[in-house]
């Protein structure tokens, strides 16, 4: 019997079976780089960072992908889904890449590992009566948020908060402020700031910003090749100008984190 045929089956089903667990069987930036195409996933749901214009992806982050891809000599195939399912996809290496306004945190990097932040940013308050503006005035108060958010967690933790209703997309955690059924909106800035231009008579009011975070695509937990090279092919980008300009374009100032 050939015992070190036998021990080395077994070693290779136990590495077989941690690298499923972990998820380092993900892509490397070798395999994307012999196909030439790289996944992203995105929500499509979030303007003006991802959102669809018709059948048409678009948004900052859209466009920035498309720009960090083709410093990389990439094309993209983007695959749009549900905010919550989108961190998941990676570990079952459904994609690559997301890129869905994520904050870093430390529960998520559990999870995934983080690339550098490609804008900076925070939660915002938002309401219909003036009288509503900071964190403690939510107290008492019902406050919409999206699921699976910052939002929802930092708002969680703020004292004496009557209800959190959290709703799969934000457009409707929105909706639901406009439409009287919440006293309380909590949002991205730029989101918030976006969704005030584009109503200006609907009577919302923007209060304080609740905490700051640093906003990052991600892949999977461990795929410190494909990080690098988007990281790199980020750094080029915001480098160049093409960054400034594509900022510029979306938010009239720079959005990265300073
Ligand atoms: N920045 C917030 C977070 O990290 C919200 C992200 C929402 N993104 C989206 N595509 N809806 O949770």
């Amino acid at each position: 019997m050939n015992k070190p045929g036998k021990w080395l089956r077994y070693g290779v089903l136990i590495a077989a079976t941690l690298s499923a667990a972990i998820g380092t069987q993900a892509r490397s930036l070798e395999d994307i780089q012999k196909d030439g195409k790289v996944i992203f996933a995105t929500e499509g749901q979030f303007p003006p960072f991802n959102y669809f214009q018709g059948t048409k992806l678009s948004g900052f982050e859209v466009e920035l992908a498309e720009l960090v891809a083709k410093k990389m000599g990439l094309t993209i195939e983007w695959k749009a889904l549900g905010f919550d399912a989108l961190l998941a996809g990676l570990r079952q290496d459904r994609w690559d890449l997301v890129i869905a306004s994520h904050g870093i945190t430390d529960e998520r990097a559990k999870a995934v590992t983080f690339t550098n932040p490609h804008y900076c940013s925070g939660g915002q308050v938002v309401a219909m009566e003036a009288g509503i503006k900071t964190g403690a005035d939510l107290a008492g108060k019902v406050v919409a948020v999206q699921t699976g958010t910052t939002y929802l967690e930092s708002v969680k933790k703020l004292p004496g908060i009557k209800e959190v209703k959290n709703f799969p997309k934000d457009t409707d955690a929105r909706s639901a402020l406009l439409n009287g059924r919440v006293d309380a909106w909590v949002s991205d800035r730029f989101v918030v700031k976006q969704a005030l231009a584009g109503a200006p008579n609907a009577g919302m009011k923007v209060g304080d910003m609740v905490f700051i975070e640093r906003i990052a695509a991600a892949v999977a937990k461990g795929n410190a090749s494909l990080a690098a090279g988007y990281n790199k092919a980020l750094a080029e980008v915001m480098a160049d100008g093409s960054y400034a300009a594509l900022s510029k374009k979306y938010f009239g100032e720079d959005v990265r984190c300073k």
